[in-house]
């Protein structure tokens, strides 16, 4: 797998905390059943989504603590939309609502032509005022960048402007498609992976994450 990360890191967020990659390494793993695939997905969508909101604002806050008055700290700002791609992308949602449980959640479907490779969109449903939120775009695995890709267009198309990419395993292709064709995305990753086989797998890859996350091998 690529040691080396020429990308540019203020784009590209490489979660390399140990406790990920030892889940990684289980959920690649081919002899990782579906309870434990689907847990594992959920697990690393919470520290994903703990990378990709470190930025978030704060505002100071005055409360009564049982020993005294404190000037702590609340989240502000923008409030977060949490948008699957489907159908991979469903095995993040519920980590990632664990850590925000009041974001609202739209969906993207598409599906992989198996013969061209090519994403086809065939429903979309997304909160009414996403142009005001900050969307965390999940999908694990980043392949080709074609769904992705298609997802950020259409999101940028209803006016979006913070879109963070969270997938658990990238190619260094779908990496460059999308930094490439959108100038503002940021993306969050567990790891960069060597490429593509001919079938657009990743390689070395987790197999099909939809398939292996809803047990439909
Ligand atoms: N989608 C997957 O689920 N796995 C891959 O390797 C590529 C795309």
């Amino acid at each position: 797998m690529s040691d080396v990360i020429d990308y540019d890191r203020s784009r590209v967020t490489l979660i390399d905390h140990p406790l990920v990659q030892h889940k990684l390494s289980i959920l690649r793993d081919t002899a990782t059943g579906t309870k434990q695939f689907r847990d594992l997905v959920r697990e690393l969508a919470m520290f994903e989504g703990y990378e990709a909101t470190r930025d978030l604002p704060l505002e100071q806050t005055e409360i009564q603590t049982p020993i005294c008055q404190a000037v702590c700290r609340r989240l502000t700002g923008r409030k977060l939309a949490i948008i699957p791609i489907l159908r991979a992308g469903l095995g993040m949602v519920d980590g990632l609502l664990e850590l925000v449980p009041a974001a609202r959640v739209g969906h993207i479907g598409m599906y992989r032509d198996e013969r061209t490779h090519r994403p086809h969109e065939y429903y979309c449903k997304l909160p009414a005022d996403v142009e005001q939120r900050i969307c965390l775009l999940v999908d694990p695995m980043l392949a080709t960048g074609g769904s992705a890709l298609s997802a950020l267009e259409y999101l940028r198309a209803q006016r979006v402007q913070d879109v963070r990419l969270l997938s658990i395993v990238s190619a260094p292709e779908g990496l460059d498609a999308v930094l490439k064709a959108d100038a503002e995305v940021r993306i969050f990753t567990c790891a960069v992976d060597d490429g593509l086989n001919a079938s657009a797998y990743i390689v070395p890859g987790l197999g099909d994450a939809g398939d292996r996350i809803f047990g439909t091998l």
